[in-house]
């Protein structure tokens, strides 16, 4: 460690030494600091107020000198100082920097290591399934509409041909929101049983012609089982046009059900009752799995189909006149049909599941067979 000489004279020859070998020595302490602690001391050896070297030759250099030097030893101890405090500064500056260096180095990355591949999330079975369906529509002209969850008891039943207090609505268990109870009844809001009311919304907006299909949420006071949810989805189908027959609404659906399932897919209609069609039907199609044999194979039975070789799917019929009365259509000018059917229904029928509430119970294991 540097101690400070006494100097023996004040000639510029040695002060010009004795300040060359301060500044080396003070350099090569400074290259050796290496830590935190490395850097303290040595500032506190050069540059402490009490005995640091600066203040060792303020006192044994300039105060020390006779009067003629002072002013050559006081110009010269002012460079010593100068470059003491850079020297010192550039050892602290020097530690920052390796310190900052250390730490990136620490946290580098390694761009040959694999890339973390964030899981994809899949399309939900029933809503791929809904796309699907709602797909083979568009292909065929239709637009895709919506329309609110909450709905009114006019929209959901009274448009649509349920009278008040009419038994059709018992077939749909109603969820009824609370308080609503002053309110007359065309106003009172419910949970929409079905996507129907939005084939009302939609030709209140829009004159004929009306070529939609309506995908979306339903809701049914129905206990959760096998078969049943009191939230499932369904697709609506409205056509409305002048000269729309019957024949229209079957050769649609055949087409429809033929691209959906494939080409050798047949369809039936029976007779059946909705208040918004008439005539009403409900639609079937051969099973896709037994191709309407009802047997697997030579003897096996078709479980999909329970052995009949057909798969109920839909309801549809030719839209009653009284509904284009309250919409504002000409029942004697235009004729349509309508078509509902449900999502999950479809689904379960698709990929061969037979409970339902996997479709909700947002089991990676099984939502993962579909992605
Ligand atoms: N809304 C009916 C239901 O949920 C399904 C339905 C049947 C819709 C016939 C229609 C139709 O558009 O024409 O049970």
């Amino acid at each position: 460690m540097y101690t400070v000489p006494k100097l023996v004279d004040y000639s510029p020859a040695t002060l010009d030494a004795a300040a060359k070998d301060l500044i080396a020595a003070c350099e090569a302490e400074s290259a050796a600091v290496k830590s935190d602690s490395d850097y303290k001391s040595f500032r506190d050896h050069w540059m402490a107020r009490k005995n640091g070297i600066l203040t060792q030759i303020n006192d044994g250099w300039l105060k020390a000198a006779p009067k003629d030097a002072k002013r050559d030893v006081g110009a010269r101890v002012n460079e010593i100082k100068n470059a003491v405090e850079q020297t010192v500064a550039g050892a602290e500056q020097r530690l920052a920097e390796s310190a900052a260096k250390s730490s990136m180095t620490s946290g580098r990355v390694d761009v040959t290591l694999p890339g973390i591949r964030r899981p994809l999330g899949a399309e939900h079975p029933v809503i791929r399934t809904m796309n699907a369906m709602v797909a083979v529509f568009k292909a065929m002209g239709y637009s895709v509409g919506d329309g609110p969850e909450i709905e009114t008891d006019y929209y959901n039943f009274e448009s649509l041909n349920f009278p008040p207090n009419h038994p059709a609505r018992d077939t749909q268990d109603t969820i009824f929101l609370v308080g609503q109870e002053q309110k007359p009844q065309r106003d009172r809001l419910l949970l929409r049983t079905h996507t129907s009311p939005v084939q009302i919304r939609t030709m209140e907006k829009q004159k004929p012609p009306v070529r939609i299909v309506i995908p979306g949420k339903v809701h049914r006071n129905d206990a959760a089982d096998a078969t049943h949810s009191p939230v499932f989805h369904q697709i609506e189908g409205l056509c409305v046009d002048t000269h729309i027959t019957f024949c229209d609404l079957k050769g649609t659906l055949d087409h429809a059900m033929k691209s959906f399932f494939g080409s050798s897919t047949r369809t039936r209609f029976q007779p059946s009752f909705f208040p918004f069609t008439e005539p009403s039907a409900e639609m079937a199609l051969t099973c896709f799995k037994c191709g309407g044999s009802g047997k697997l194979g030579a003897s096996e039975s078709c479980r999909l189909c329970k052995s009949t070789g057909w798969i109920e799917l839909l309801g549809c019929g030719m839209v009653d006149p009284n509904v284009y009365g309250f919409v504002g259509y000409d029942p004697a000018k235009v004729s349509g049909f309508a078509f509902g059917m449900g999502v999950e229904r479809l689904a379960m029928a698709l990929y061969d599941i037979d409970d339902i509430q996997l479709f909700y119970h947002g089991d990676v294991r099984f939502l993962e067979q579909f992605a």
